[in-house]
């Protein structure tokens, strides 16, 4: 029997990748989550019956989903104590979990990123304890998230912006000052996911996403933000800052299209970049927007607001140049998709 596991499952990747797992195999998914961003499974997956053993929620009468509701640090020490915990506990037959994908973090947008960068720093703890857990464990494979975040904020400004490549973060090297406390967790989770993998054999693979967007993403993010206040027509149409700092945005689906790809091709704990290779300003997206909504707004900057660095894009060359993929959702097809999504919640 093969069994994933998906920490941060009930968040925006997490929903996601458990939805496609459902879609695209037999395996059994047992997922975590503590719910302080996350919705239930029951508002997102569909079909399923649920029962309750102790505090293990049981989705489905084939058993094939299984729904841990807690601070995953908290069942990683039940491991540390006992290695065969969930087995034990819960009376699920297993070696070792197959694939594990590794969401549960203190995300957030822009507000809280810079707004509580020490609650963002307990990302640190989270990780520090996922990836010793990994390398006692040793599951068959294994995804972390880093982020764009981790690349160093000087190459993101107004004056000296450049498309990142991934070679722009090298260990060997100077590594630059990553954004805030957030940037830093992910760029010392890459550093772990490396020793996990050169030094413990454990398979990982990193991603670098820049700006993930999708039909079912919270409201804190700008693109379902933005959408749903061109959906209603805002006219003037509020933008933080200038609207002239740009971010690389790339479609969910196509996020996990490479996730795939990764975990097929790359062990080593290295990390590739997930973007579109474009940048786009909050101007252009909110043109896209009322355009799409079918009006022409004045726009109103709103200069209070937290912008964080100016331009963040990826270089995709070597994503391309490795394995020959592109990102398939264009910005305007993925926009349009969000917008219709924010149409039927008005
Ligand atoms: N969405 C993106 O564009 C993007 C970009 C770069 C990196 N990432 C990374 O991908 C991962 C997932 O991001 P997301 O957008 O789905 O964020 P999210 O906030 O939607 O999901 C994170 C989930 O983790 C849960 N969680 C938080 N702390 C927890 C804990 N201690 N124990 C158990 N669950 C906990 C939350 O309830 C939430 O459901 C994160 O590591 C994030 O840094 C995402």
């Amino acid at each position: 029997m093969r069994i994933h596991l998906v920490s941060g499952a009930c968040g925006f990747v997490g929903r996601n990748m458990v939805k496609r797992l459902v879609k695209t195999t037999n395996d059994k998914i047992f997922m975590i989550d503590d719910l302080s961003i996350g919705r239930h499974p029951s508002e997102w997956l569909e079909g399923f019956n649920s029962k309750m053993q102790g505090d293990l929620e049981i989705l489905d009468k084939e058993e094939r989903l299984y729904f841990w509701k807690g601070d995953f640090r908290n069942l990683l020490f039940y491991m540390r104590e006992n290695p065969r915990f969930i087995q034990e506990k819960y009376g699920i037959e297993f070696e070792r979990f197959a694939d594990v994908f590794h969401f549960a973090a203190i995300v957030g947008g822009r507000m809280k990123i810079e707004g509580d960068p020490m609650i963002v720093a307990l990302d640190l703890s989270i990780d520090a304890e996922f990836f010793y857990w990994i390398t006692q464990h040793k599951p068959e494979r294994v995804l972390y998230p880093s982020s764009s975040a981790a690349y160093p904020i000087s190459l993101q400004t107004t004056e000296a912006a450049i498309a990142l490549s991934e070679g722009d973060i090298d260990f060997k090297k100077n590594l630059g000052t990553p954004d805030m406390t957030y940037g830093w967790s992910k760029l010392t989770g890459e550093f772990l996911a490396q020793i996990a993998a050169k030094h413990y054999g454990v398979p990982v693979a990193c991603i670098r996403p820049f700006s993930g967007y999708g039909e079912d993403q919270e409201q804190s993010y700008p693109v379902p933000a933005i959408a749903a206040r061109a959906a209603k027509k805002e006219d003037p149409f509020e933008v933080w800052g200038s609207g002239k700092q740009g971010r690389d945005f790339v479609h969910i689906d196509d996020v996990l299209d490479f996730i795939f790809l990764l975990l097929d091709n790359v062990n080593d704990g290295s990390a590739y970049n997930i973007g579109s290779g474009r940048l786009t300003s909050f101007l252009e997206l909110i043109e896209v927007f009322s355009d799409i909504a079918g009006y022409k707004p004045e726009i109103k900057p709103l200069l209070d607001k937290p912008v964080g660095v100016h331009s963040r894009y990826a270089n995709m060359d070597l994503v391309d140049k490795t394995f020959g993929w592109k990102p398939k959702i264009s910005l305007r097809e993925g926009m349009t998709r969000v917008y219709n999504a924010q149409l039927k919640n008005l």
